[in-house]
């Protein structure tokens, strides 16, 4: 028989996405409405082994659906990797009268809650939070949304001075093992290469797709490059080969870095966040664990949080094949 749960935690762990406030609005706002208790942990697993935890009710997460950043920190905790430290976690839990945990995060955060359940039996649910987009048992990781927008956004306006120097630009977005903001930002932002982890393209392809697109009659152009991608060491030693190898090309580089992971959640993100909430606290009530919650074909589905950290997302060949025709 589960055991019933009348009390439960909720924090963020690792890097921190637009929705994850509008995550623990409603992962508090569904436990007032089952009539359970919830306490919100500072600083994700440190908080939790320091017992940094605070008491909210519906009323403690006004204002936030809108926010940017997490209002309970975030961090990335050593000692929650050690025994020692998840016992300390697992006692502060115990002593609070707490039943259940939600972990917002990423598969690392949730690699920590899984081992947490094997020592402790202790029920846990993910919901994924990162940009990144990189977590297998949904479409849409939260935050995802809201960093496209806000690389398009940049990628547009990097556009508009490009065009007016007929400069080449490489510009890098964030993505260290996947390409998933760089294809969507790249295709949304009519980048004429995208350069992916997953997809060594070489030197070459790259050198005369610039060739072809000035041969086209383009006078600037605008490369995307996931910082995860092996084609240079970075992506200034990409500008460096550029300028060594290529006649008349004005290169510059611009890295957009985290402000990628700032900014107010789009719709999207806010209202994928109240949904996975809801479905984090009504799962666990119904003595689910050891789950991540997330977006399939349109619903909120559980997958076993193994088959979520062990899996690889797939790149989209379709978006692939967009990107080259549309730099065609
Ligand atoms: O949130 C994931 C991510 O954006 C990665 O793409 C990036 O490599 C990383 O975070 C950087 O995070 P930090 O600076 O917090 O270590």
């Amino acid at each position: 028989m589960p055991k019933t749960i009348k009390k439960l935690a909720v924090l963020t762990s690792g890097g921190d996405s637009p929705g994850m406030n509008a995550a623990i609005r409603s992962v508090v706002r569904a436990s007032a409405y089952h009539n359970i208790e919830c306490v919100g942990v500072y600083r994700g697993y440190e908080g939790l082994i320091e017992g940094d935890f605070k008491e909210m009710n519906a009323r403690s997460v006004r204002g936030i659906i809108n926010k940017g950043g997490t209002i309970l920190k975030s961090a990335r905790s050593k000692e929650f990797r050690t025994k020692e430290g998840r016992q300390k976690a697992f006692d502060n839990m115990v002593e609070a009268n707490i039943d259940a945990l939600v972990v917002i995060g990423g598969d690392g955060s949730f690699t920590g809650a899984l081992i947490f359940n094997q020592e402790f039996d202790f029920p846990v649910m993910g919901i994924p939070g990162t940009i990144d987009n990189d977590i297998v048992g949904t479409t849409h990781t939260l935050g995802f949304d809201t960093a496209l927008n806000t690389v398009v956004d940049a990628i547009d306006k990097i556009r508009d001075t490009a065009s007016s120097h007929n400069r080449l630009f490489f510009v890098e977005v964030m993505g260290r093992d996947v390409g998933h903001i760089a294809l969507n930002a790249g295709i949304a932002g009519g980048a004429e290469e995208i350069l992916i982890p997953e997809e060594n393209l070489g030197l070459e392809r790259l050198v005369d797709s610039l060739n072809r697109s000035r041969k086209s009659g383009k006078t600037s152009s605008i490369v995307i490059v996931a910082e995860g991608d092996k084609i240079g060491k970075n992506i200034f030693q990409l500008k460096d080969y550029v300028d060594e190898n290529m006649e008349g090309y004005d290169v510059r580089v611009s890295v957009l870095g985290h402000m990628q992971r700032g900014g107010s959640p789009s719709c999207f993100d806010r209202v994928l966040a109240s949904r996975m909430g809801v479905k984090a606290v009504e799962s666990l009530l119904e003595g689910k664990t050891n789950y991540m919650v997330g977006l399939l074909n349109s619903k909120m589905e559980l997958t076993p949080l193994e088959k979520a950290i062990k899996g690889k997302t797939k790149i989209n060949l379709e978006l692939l094949r967009v990107s080259d025709i549309m730099s065609t």
